[in-house]
Order: C-alpha cells, then sequence, then structure tokens
C-alpha cells in the first residue's frame, strides 16, 4: 500500500479544561470543532493513575491466550455488537485485535461482554477500572458539550494494533456516534485529514482525544466537522487505544437543531435515529 507513514505534523488544537475562564475554554472547544473536528484536552479531570490502570488492564486483557479471550467473544448467531473481535484474516482493512462493550447506562451493560481477567476482586480488576473510568468520562462529556444523561449511551471500544510492517491499523473513516473520547498508549499513531493532508496527532501524556462524529456534524448542520481520522502501525511496538464513543440514546431521533437552522440555514441532514442512521451508512459503505 502507497501510503506516507508520517504525515505532516501541525498542531492539532489542545485546550486546557483547567482554565478558569470558562468562556475561553467553550470558545477553544468551538473553534477546533469548526477547523478540525478533533481537539486534545489537558488538565481534564480523569486522574492520570486511573488513565494508568485503564491502559493496564486492557493491556493485560489482550495478552492472555486466544482461548481465554475467547470467553467474551460474540457468539455467532448473536445479533450484538458487542463482544471480542480478534482480527479477522478474511478482512484485509483492519488489522486490530478489539472488544466493544456498552458501559453507560447501566440498563445497557451486559456484563458477558466484559473480561473477568484480569480479575475483579483486586482493586486493579478489569470491572471495577472500568467502572471507575467510566463515570468519569461520562463527567468530562457533559463539561465538553454539554451532552446530558438521558440522551446518551457510551461504549467503549479497545483496539489493539499488533507490531506490523502493513502500515495502516484503522482505514481512513469518520466515526457514527455524536463523538469520541479516545486516550491511547504511548505508541503514536492516530492521523487525522485535513486541508487535504494526513496530519499525525502528537501524543501527549495523559490527554485525552475528542474526536466530532457523524452525529455532532449533523446536529449541527455542518458547522462542526466529523473528522475524517486513521491509525498506522507500529513496525515494532503494539499500539493500543481506547475511544469511548458517545451515541445518542437509541430510539432518539437526531438531525439539525431548530435553534441551529433557519430560513439562511436550512436543514442539510435527514433527521433518522441513531440505528437508522447506522443501517444506512453501513448499507452504503458495503455498496460502494
Ligand atoms: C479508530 O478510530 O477506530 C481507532 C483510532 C485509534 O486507534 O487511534
Ligand atoms: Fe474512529
Amino acid at each position: 500500500m502507497n501510503v506516507d507513514k508520517r504525515g505532516e505534523t501541525k498542531k492539532i488544537p489542545v485546550v486546557d479544561l483547567s482554565d478558569p475562564s470558562d468562556e475561553l475554554v467553550a470558545h477553544a472547544v468551538v473553534k477546533a470543532s469548526e477547523e478540525w473536528g478533533i481537539l486534545q484536552v489537558v488538565n481534564h479531570g480523569i486522574p492520570a493513575d486511573l488513565m494508568r490502570r485503564l491502559q493496564e488492564v486492557g493491556r493485560q486483557f489482550f495478552e492472555l491466550p486466544a482461548t481465554e479471550k475467547e470467553s467474551v467473544t460474540r457468539p455467532v448467531d448473536s445479533q450484538d455488537i458487542e463482544g471480542y473481535f480478534p482480527k479477522d484474516p478474511k478482512h484485509l482493512k483492519a488489522w486490530d485485535d478489539h472488544l466493544i462493550h456498552n458501559i453507560w447506562p447501566p440498563a445497557s451493560i451486559n456484563y458477558r461482554y466484559w473480561p473477568n481477567n484480569p480479575s475483579d476482586y483486586s482493586d486493579d480488576g478489569f470491572r471495577d477500572v472500568t467502572e471507575e473510568y467510566t463515570r468519569n468520562v461520562t463527567k468530562l462529556t457533559e463539561k465538553i458539550v454539554g451532552l446530558g444523561g438521558d440522551k446518551t449511551q457510551y461504549v467503549m471500544r479497545i483496539n489493539c494494533y499488533p507490531p506490523s510492517d502493513l502500515v495502516i491499523g484503522a482505514p481512513a473513516h469518520t466515526d457514527l456516534c455524536a463523538l469520541a473520547l479516545l486516550v491511547s498508549n504511548e505508541v503514536p499513531g492516530l492521523q487525522v485529514f485535513k486541508d487535504n493532508h494526513w496530519f499525525d496527532v502528537e501524543y501527549i501524556n495523559s490527554a485525552v482525544i475528542v474526536l466530532i462524529g457523524d452525529q455532532i456534524m449533523r446536529m449541527s448542520n455542518g458547522r462542526y466537522k466529523n473528522v475524517l481520522h486513521r491509525s498506522i502501525m507500529d513496525k515494532e511496538k503494539t499500539r493500543m487505544s481506547w475511544p469511548v464513543l458517545v451515541e445518542p440514546k437509541h430510539g432518539l431521533v437526531v438531525g439539525p437543531l431548530p435553534e441551529l437552522t433557519g430560513d439562511e440555514n436550512p436543514p442539510k441532514f435527514e433527521s433518522l435515529t441513531f440505528e437508522d442512521y447506522v443501517y444506512r451508512k453501513i448499507k452504503k459503505l458495503l455498496r460502494d
């Protein structure tokens, strides 16, 4: 595949959430969302030690023997989209192993897709750490975008890209969800497309990367960008990433907000439930 391994470097906006001026913070978030559709937030309130533990239990899970990971594999006859998905040699476009499970609200949680190992009998079990991270990440989402409790649901995805010469780990895409809050291990690899170039997202220890997805783009009638992104694999090191996907509550109809549209700015997108949107987009991707 003819792809430059390293993109150009231009700084993805970094926003310090501890800035005492709420107005300046809000302005910086809006500007980054309009221009890039991505930003990194620092001093965001999620303890660095919790982020370290999240990465540790995730790494331990992916290092388990394949037979143990199979305990959270989705049964073949299931319609669920949760579970452990080992990389599929038939699906040559995506090269990662991944684990997907709902984390919020509690009623959406299906613990059969939450690994028991590393065990939850200690403080550093997968379940305890994930629950603590969930409390923090939902709070952070409300702080950044004011997307509140009863309108959203949260899904954790953990990607594990083994060392490889293959270059592309996740092919270019925009996220289906409203937004994604992503942390990664210290191996860089996320790239975003802007002004006809791929840019590297610099690795900043303990930062959270915020990616605007399709639903916020649609709600804002195109004002905020759904960032096109991909990930690059490292030749020597395993790269891991933990995007938390914030989705509109299923069944909720999402479209351009009336207060953001009008005679001058007619709605550019159809209002749809998240499920209908996903169904149509995937059908289209399969057709193209
Ligand atoms: C993704 O967007 O699905 C993965 C991004 C990453 O691994 O950094
Ligand atoms: Fe993504």
